[in-house]
């Protein structure tokens, strides 16, 4: 009986075919990447606004898997200027992190690769294309340069070693040179301190199994902030903890942004914490950023219809709905994505033109941009997000 070719099926042939066409193209690149020394000439860059501390210009990051290519970025443009800080929003899977993980040159190589695109960091005096330099390089930025927020705890701190032990090597590593054993076990007491660990003395010497969630994220924000860094990458960083110790964290974050003008990409899907943190936001789709712009541009004039569906979805306080809001349908499959618009089989916006192919970005002012053939010249622009919601249609009932 022939077998029956479900959606995703993939024969042996198939998939053999697509190991061996990953395996040319990842040993391609690895070779790139692993020639011996990288000439200065390849990575060094110069930023294209010296008011930003990152760029990421048409960044690409694919997974070559068993399966096909998984598109998990593809196509990224948004900066993250000095002192600022940016809120980055999107449904789950839609790239956030392998967006921030691709900074941080932490790609789970060699099956992820960056095939396209650029990250430019200023580092003050020169620029560097972290998707270009020698990890040898990269590594030294880490830690105190820039610092990531992981968002799984439990998979980034190491189980067999005592907390202390974890955060004295950050700091011995990175800001170590004349600080004795008991100037380093100091600074990381005070450290677990400024994160809200009560028992910091106690939990120096314990191992990461004996701490709850929120306290294991805690040890993770300490370790990050360790070294002043100038670039902070947090990354769900309060989604385990409870209110209370959300709002210290914070605090924390936003103290140190301004004590040293650090820099934050902030990923969260909580729409609450971006409107209270972030500067600007950026909100991704499917591995594509759909809108950006200022804080104010996005929560009063959300535009694009995913991010209309999005504000559409959150409770606010003082307006009585019987049924909050969820955005019809699923996300595309990341392996075989349409080539038209990613959001089209969602959305309930759609014109006859959406079947084009994917819309480029349009300035709705010099910082609010959007990806969105409502906003082409002569088509009909935003609808109101009532209108969307039917809540409209609700409230005149009620009246
Ligand atoms: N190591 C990997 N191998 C294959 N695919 C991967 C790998 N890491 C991530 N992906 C894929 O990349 C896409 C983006 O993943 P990412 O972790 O960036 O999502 P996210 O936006 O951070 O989601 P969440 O909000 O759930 O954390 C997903 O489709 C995911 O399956
Ligand atoms: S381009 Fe069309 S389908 Fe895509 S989000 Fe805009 S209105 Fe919807
Ligand atoms: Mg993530």
């Amino acid at each position: 009986m022939a077998k029956k070719q479900s959606e995703g099926y993939l024969s042996g042939k198939e998939s053999r075919r697509i190991s061996k066409e990953n395996r040319r193209i990842t040993n391609e690149l690895e070779k790139q990447r692993k020639r011996k020394h990288i000439p200065e000439s390849e990575y060094v860059t110069s930023m294209h606004d010296s008011k930003n501390a990152v760029e990421f210009d048409n960044l690409h990051t694919y997974f070559f898997t068993d399966a096909g290519t998984v598109k998990s970025v593809d196509g990224v443009t948004f900066d993250v200027p000095i002192g600022k800080t940016v809120g980055v929003v999107g449904e789950s899977g839609c790239g956030k992190s392998v967006t921030s993980l691709s900074l941080m040159q932490l790609i789970q190589r060699p099956q992820g690769q960056v095939v396209e695109g650029a990250i430019r960091l200023n580092l003050g005096d020169k620029a560097i294309d972290v998707t270009k330099a020698p990890l040898s390089e990269v590594q030294k930025l880490r830690g105190n340069f820039m610092s990531m927020i992981f968002q799984e705890p439990m998979t980034s701190l190491n189980p067999v070693f005592r907390i202390g032990q974890q955060v004295d090597e950050v700091i011995a590593l990175h800001e170590g040179e004349g600080k004795s054993k008991e100037d380093i076990k100091k600074r990381t007491i005070e450290l677990l301190d400024m994160v809200g660990i009560a028992n910091s003395e106690g939990v120096y010497r314990m191992y990461p199994h004996e701490l709850s969630g929120g306290m294991r994220q805690r040890v993770m924000i300490a370790m990050a902030l360790a070294c002043n860094p100038r670039v902070i990458i947090a990354d769900e960083p309060t989604t385990a903890l409870d209110v209370t110790i959300q709002a210290t964290i914070l605090d924390l974050l936003r103290r140190l942004k301004d004590k040293i003008n650090s820099s934050i990409m902030f990923i969260t899907h909580d729409l609450g914490v971006i409107a209270e943190m972030a500067d600007y936001v950026v909100v991704m789709y499917a591995g594509r950023v759909v809108e950006k712009g200022t804080v104010e541009e996005i929560f009063e004039n959300p535009s694009h219809p995913y991010t209309i569906g999005l504000m559409a979805s959150k409770p606010v306080v003082g307006k009585k709905v019987d049924k909050l809001y969820s955005i019809p349908g699923k996300v595309p499959n990341p392996i075989n994505m349409p080539d038209y618009c990613y959001f089209k089989d969602r959305c309930e916006m759609c014109l006859d033109c959406c079947s084009g192919k994917y819309p480029n970005e349009v300035s709705l002012s010099p910082t609010h941009k959007v990806s969105c053939y409502r906003y082409y010249e002569g088509n009909p622009g935003a609808v109101s997000l009532d209108a969307v919601t039917g809540q409209d249609q609700q409230r005149k009932e009620e009246k």
